[in-house]
C-alpha cells in the first residue's frame, strides 16, 4: 500500500460541531461495546496502545490540536481501525454535548495543562465543572485515569478529587508514584523522566453515588428572522458599531459588518459554559419579497450549531436593527427561542 493510501480521506474527521447531539454511539461504530475516552491525545501513542490493547471496546480521542487529529487519523487508517475514532473537540464541549449520563467506562488524562500556574485556573482541564462533567458521564463502576508531572497539579487535583464523594481512589492515597498496570510512557510523561520529574498517577471509580444532574445539551432549532426596516443595508452598516449581548452565563459580541454583493454579514462570538462558536449572521433581501423586507438568519461559516448563544445573537442583532428606526420597522415572522 502507497503512503498515499493510508491517508484518510477528508470526511472521517468529525468534530463536535458536525456530530449529531448526543451521539449514538452504538449506531456510529455499528455495534455495542464498552466507551472509553481519552482527552487530549497528543501524539497518540496512548489511544494507539489503548486500540491494540482493547479490541473489544470503542475508543474516542479528543482533541483541539488539528495536527494531532491528523497523526491520529492516519494511525487509524494504518491500522485499519473500525473501533477507534478521534474528535476535534474540547473536552468540555464534547462531554457535555456529544455523551449521555453514564454511558462512559473510563476516562483518560495524561499529561494535561504542562504549563500549569494556579492562576490560570479558568483554562485547566481538571477543574470542578469539567470533573463534575467527567463523573456526570461515568457509568457507576467506570473508572478515570489522570497522569501528571507536575507536584502542584497534582496536590491541586487529589482536593477536587477528595471533594468528589462519586469517585472512589483504587489506590491507598489519591495517587500512586507507580504507573498504573497495563500503562505504556507518553511523549509528556518520556520528558518528565528524561529532566528527572517524578510522576503522579490517578486511579479512581465511580461509586453508586448519584451525581448532580447534568443536563445533555440538544440541538436547538435554525434561528431566522424577518424583517421590516425602511433601511438599506449601506445605510445599517454605516450606522454599525460593535456591541455585546449576555443572558446570564452566554456572553455573545457583535464584532465587525462586512458588506457582500447583496447582504450584509455579520462576525459574531458567541461563548457559551459549554462551547464557543465564531461565525457569522447574514442579512439579505427577504426572497420574493418587496423592498425593506429583510431575512438575518445564521451562515455556514464556521459550521455553527444553532445554540442558545447563536439564538441571543439573532435577537440581539435584530433588536439593534428595529432600534435604528424603530416607528417605520417590525418583525414579519421569526423562529427564534427564548429563554429555555
Ligand atoms: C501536554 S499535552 C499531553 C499529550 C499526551 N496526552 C501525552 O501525554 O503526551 C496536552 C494535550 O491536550 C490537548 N488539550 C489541551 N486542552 C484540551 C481540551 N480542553 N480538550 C481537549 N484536548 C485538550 C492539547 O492539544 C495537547 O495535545
Amino acid at each position: 500500500m502507497t503512503a498515499q493510501h493510508t491517508l484518510p480521506p477528508f470526511h472521517t474527521q468529525h468534530s463536535a460541531l458536525s456530530l449529531p447531539w448526543p451521539v449514538d454511539w452504538t449506531q456510529f461504530f455499528g455495534s455495542t461495546r464498552p466507551l472509553v475516552l481519552e482527552i487530549g491525545f497528543g501524539t497518540g501513542t496512548f489511544l494507539e496502545h489503548l486500540a491494540a490493547t482493547h479490541p473489544d471496546k470503542h475508543l474516542v480521542g479528543l482533541e483541539i490540536s488539528n495536527q494531532c487529529l491528523v497523526k491520529a487519523e492516519r494511525m487509524i487508517a494504518r491500522h485499519r481501525y473500525s473501533h477507534v475514532a478521534v474528535i476535534h473537540s474540547r473536552a468540555e464541549t464534547a462531554l457535555h454535548h456529544l455523551f449521555t449520563p453514564a454511558s462512559l467506562d473510563a476516562v483518560y488524562v495524561n499529561f494535561p495543562d504542562p504549563w500549569f500556574r494556579k492562576e490560570h485556573s479558568h483554562r485547566r482541564l481538571m477543574q470542578r465543572d469539567t470533573l463534575d462533567a467527567i463523573v456526570s458521564r461515568l457509568k457507576p463502576g467506570g473508572e478515570f485515569f489522570l497522569a501528571t508531572d507536575i507536584r502542584d497539579y497534582a496536590d491541586m487535583a487529589a482536593d477536587l478529587l477528595a471533594d468528589t464523594p462519586a469517585l472512589q481512589s483504587l489506590n491507598d492515597g489519591a495517587w500512586s508514584p507507580q504507573p498504573t498496570p497495563g500503562r505504556i510512557v507518553t511523549k509528556y510523561e518520556a520528558k518528565a523522566h528524561r529532566e528527572g520529574r517524578s510522576c503522579y498517577y490517578f486511579a479512581w471509580r465511580r461509586t453508586e453515588v448519584p451525581v448532580p444532574e447534568l443536563p445533555v445539551i440538544k440541538e436547538w432549532p435554525m434561528p431566522h428572522i424577518v424583517l421590516e426596516s425602511p433601511l438599506s443595508l449601506d445605510t445599517i452598516r454605516e450606522a454599525f458599531a460593535p456591541f455585546h449581548a449576555h443572558d446570564g452565563d452566554i456572553h455573545v459580541g457583535i464584532n465587525e459588518v462586512f458588506r457582500g454583493r447583496n447582504s450584509l454579514l455579520f462576525e459574531i462570538h458567541a461563548s457559551e459554559p459549554t462551547i464557543e462558536q465564531h461565525t457569522a449572521l447574514s442579512l439579505s433581501p427577504h426572497s420574493g419579497a418587496g423592498p425593506g423586507s429583510f431575512t438575518l438568519q445564521m451562515t455556514t461559516i464556521g459550521h455553527p450549531r444553532p445554540t442558545r448563544g447563536i439564538h441571543l445573537a439573532v435577537r440581539g442583532l435584530a433588536d439593534w436593527i428595529l432600534a435604528l428606526s424603530p416607528e417605520q420597522s417590525k418583525i414579519r415572522n421569526e423562529k427564534l427561542a427564548d429563554g429555555e
